[in-house]
């Protein structure tokens, strides 16, 4: 434990890194260094207010920070697009229009969103492995984890209002922390650009740079007259935080110091070359293909209704997300021969490690690896094919909403639930497309799933229908799910519970769902669990082991635990960047990129006419820059991922200065491998953020609220 405490301070190189706050002295001299005007203490604390109680978790995988004394809260357009979403119709469309509350009355709540503030953090790693000895097995240690960690989250949950505590592992579980939030649950939707500036240049300007796109929207945080997280009511009242942002409209420069707080999500910094060899030549292009295929069919369709356009939005945009990034960092990986280092890095590892603590460590792995990948490849085929037809996913949740009395063996049905699942399905669902999709994801499944891993109900259909889009012909006409109004009348004329609960399970969707949920339980998931709990064991010693020989051997390399959407400090600086041979991107962008882009005929760049006004008669108001231009995005250095969407950008002041939204394409294997010389987070400008609601959506009582520092 004192070795990760000396690691987490020592030899990081310049600006990669994702920082645990509790711990952020550890770094506090380096961002001074580099600029960073405030303590250790502002960022993080637990006696005073600090930054941290301005930043939240945001719905299930954004962040979002607080900009005034009345719970106004900034994330990204993207980070709120279900919400914008989910109150659009053809007749009122947020989407395309954009949504501004005019007034507290018109903000709009939303079912299931939360956001959580970080109340504190604790290394709790003795706690947690109380009990464990040296040479139990990893089942027992397992089993010791959970019970520790349930006992001590009930301890400190059950003070006050709306906590909620998790247990973390970091670094493969050398070390545990625990993390307590405070969640609350009303959060109403305060307004939205329209869709062709929040998502400007949509998925074919995502992931890149030079960016235009203008990423944001903006909620309020409600808690009952206590300032305490209470469920919707309208009496509930604005939340008073104990910290929000100020705002800097001073502008920023290359060189500039920033600092991004949020909750990254995923990455994989310390992985073995096979982990890597098998993402790179395997899974990512497997994925890609699939994706391929389904945006194919989705934007077909899309373009030809507007109807479509907005039923799909959301589906289209996660999809076509992880499927675009994907396609970096396979080119990333490639370019900067991570599997050769990765195995150069190995071998050496190894010769070190011969006779001492970490011995076999490689091979383990290496022959765990090889175990794995047939297993693996049959979990990404499930989850990017099965797990992706609509309609088996909505018969599965409806007949759930049945529930049988394990001792009586009595039938009750949740008709709420079931109203509520046929009315958000049927809104957003269209039958061609799924349809078709079903066609494409079946035939390919059929192509490369061995034949010895598929399962005998899918082989028995492909025998019955021989080609997958008579299969899909069949499932879609008789499914009782591929109609609405059948399923209302079959729900609402129901004799007996358990009649009409064996009928939805004999359908042809729910059956495909189960069929394929059972080969996979049964014969892919304890495979995968099995071996994932020896990698997990494996990876635990080869993790210390890495940093052993890094100190002993002097090898300079940053070690920080790898990202669990937990609160993590990302520090660095404004800074452009070389994307290929003789080219030069500089690290910000202007409003005259969006005119430059401006083609009314090109759905994702055809920006509203009141924007093209503002332009031709500079009607700026206080958000120029030097030059005289409204800034839009920038670059800087600071290693983000996914999850860090909506994260504030703070100036060495610990001011606002923008909003992260994204990272350049060719640095997206930095989830994996960090090039300083070309990774870059993407924010938004916050002066550009600001333009927007005073000029274009005249909501000028919002800026009223703020504060700014000059
Ligand atoms: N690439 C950003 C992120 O990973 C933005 C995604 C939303 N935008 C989109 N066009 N799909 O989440
Ligand atoms: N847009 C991403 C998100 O939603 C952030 C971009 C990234 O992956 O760095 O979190």
């Amino acid at each position: 434990m004192l070795l990760l405490a000396v690691m987490a301070g020592w030899t990081a190189k310049a600006d990669e890194g994702m920082w645990l706050p509790s711990l952020i002295s550890q770094r506090i001299g380096d961002m001074q260094e580099k600029g960073f005007r405030l303590n250790a203490e502002d960022i993080y604390s637990i006696n005073q207010e600090s930054l941290k109680d301005a930043v939240v978790l945001f719905g299930r995988g954004c962040t979002g920070e607080l900009i005034s004394s009345e719970g106004l809260l900034l994330t990204n357009h993207h980070c709120g697009y279900s919400q914008i979403q989910q109150h659009s119709s053809v007749e009122h469309d947020y989407l395309k229009d954009g949504f501004w509350a005019m007034s507290r009355e018109e903000e709009l709540p939303n079912k299931g969103l939360s956001v959580s503030f970080l109340e504190r953090m604790e290394d709790v790693t003795d706690l947690i492995l109380k009990g464990y000895e040296e040479g139990m097995s990893e089942d027992e240690r397992v089993a010791i984890v959970k019970k520790n960690s349930q006992s001590l989250i009930e301890e400190v949950t059950k003070e006050g209002k709306g906590l909620r505590a998790t247990v973390e592992a970091l670094y493969y579980g050398n070390q545990y922390f625990m993390f307590l939030y405070r969640q609350y649950d009303d959060v109403r939707l305060v307004g939205a650009p329209p869709s062709s500036i929040g998502k400007f240049g949509g998925d074919t300007d995502n992931w890149m740079w030079p960016r235009h796109t203008g990423d944001f929207s903006m909620f309020r945080i409600y808690a009952d007259k206590d300032n305490n997280p209470a469920p919707y009511s309208k009496d509930n009242v604005p939340y008073q935080p104990k910290k929000y942002f100020k705002i800097s409209t001073a502008g920023v420069q290359e060189g500039d110091f920033t600092f991004i707080y949020g909750f990254p999500g995923r990455t994989q910094e310390y992985i073995h070359s096979e982990g890597v060899r098998y993402i790179e030549e395997i899974g990512d292009p497997h994925k890609i293909h699939l994706r391929t295929l389904r945006l194919d069919i989705m934007n077909r369709h899309q373009s030809q209704s507007q109807k479509v356009r907005i039923q799909y939005s959301s589906k289209n945009a996660t999809v076509a997300n992880a499927w675009k990034k994907w396609q970096g960092e396979v080119k990333g990986v490639k370019k900067m021969k991570t599997v050769q280092t990765k195995q150069e890095f190995e071998k050496a590892f190894d010769r070190w490690a011969a006779g001492g603590e970490f011995d076999g460590v490689i091979a383990k792995i290496e022959g765990l690896y090889k175990e794995l990948e047939p297993y693996q490849f049959a979990t990404d085929y499930y989850a990017e094919t099965v797990r992706a037809i609509e309609i088996a996913n909505f018969a599965t949740s409806l007949y759930s909403a049945y529930k049988v009395n394990k001792e009586t063996g009595e039938i009750t049905f949740d008709e709420k639930k079931a109203a509520d699942l046929v009315e958000s399905f049927y809104k957003d669902w269209y039958l061609p497309i799924d349809k078709e999709c079903f066609a494409a994801l079946m035939t390919e499944f059929d192509k490369n799933i061995p034949e010895d891993f598929k399962c005998e109900y899918f082989k028995k259909q492909m025998k019955k229908y021989v080609t997958a889009e008579k299969w899909a012909e069949a499932i879609f006409s008789k499914s009782v799910f591929a109609d609405q109004d059948k399923i209302e009348k079959f729900l609402k004329n129901q004799k007996s519970l358990k009649k009409s609960r064996a009928a939805l399970l004999k359908d042809p969707a729910t059956e495909f769902a189960a069929e394929f949920a059972k080969w996979y339980a049964a014969e892919i998931q304890p495979v995968t669990s099995r071996i994932n709990q020896e990698l997990q064991l494996a990876y635990r010693d080869y993790m210390r082991g890495q940093m052993v020989y890094c100190r002993t051997q002097r090898v300079p390399k940053a070690f920080y635990p790898d990202a669990n959407l937990t609160l993590r400090v990302a520090y660095g600086h404004i800074k452009g960047y070389q994307p290929a041979d003789a080219t030069y991107y500089l690290p910000s962008s202007t409003i005259k990129g969006i005119m430059q882009k401006d083609n009314p005929d090109i759905f994702d760049y055809n920006i509203p006419q009141r924007l093209r006004d503002l332009y031709a008669e500079k009607d700026y108001g206080r958000w120029a820059d030097a030059t005289g231009e409204v800034p839009v995005c920038f670059i800087a250095t600071n290693h983000t991922t996914g999850g860090n969407s909506g994260s504030p950008v703070i100036n060495a002041n610990g001011d606002l200065i923008g909003l992260n939204f994204d990272r350049v394409w060719e640095g997206t294997m930095s989830d994996i491998v960090f090039d300083p010389e070309i990774c870059r987070n993407i924010s938004l400008d916050v002066r550009y953020v600001l333009f927007i609601i005073d000029k274009l959506a005249d909501a000028d009582h919002l800026l009223d609220e703020m504060t700014f520092t000059e």
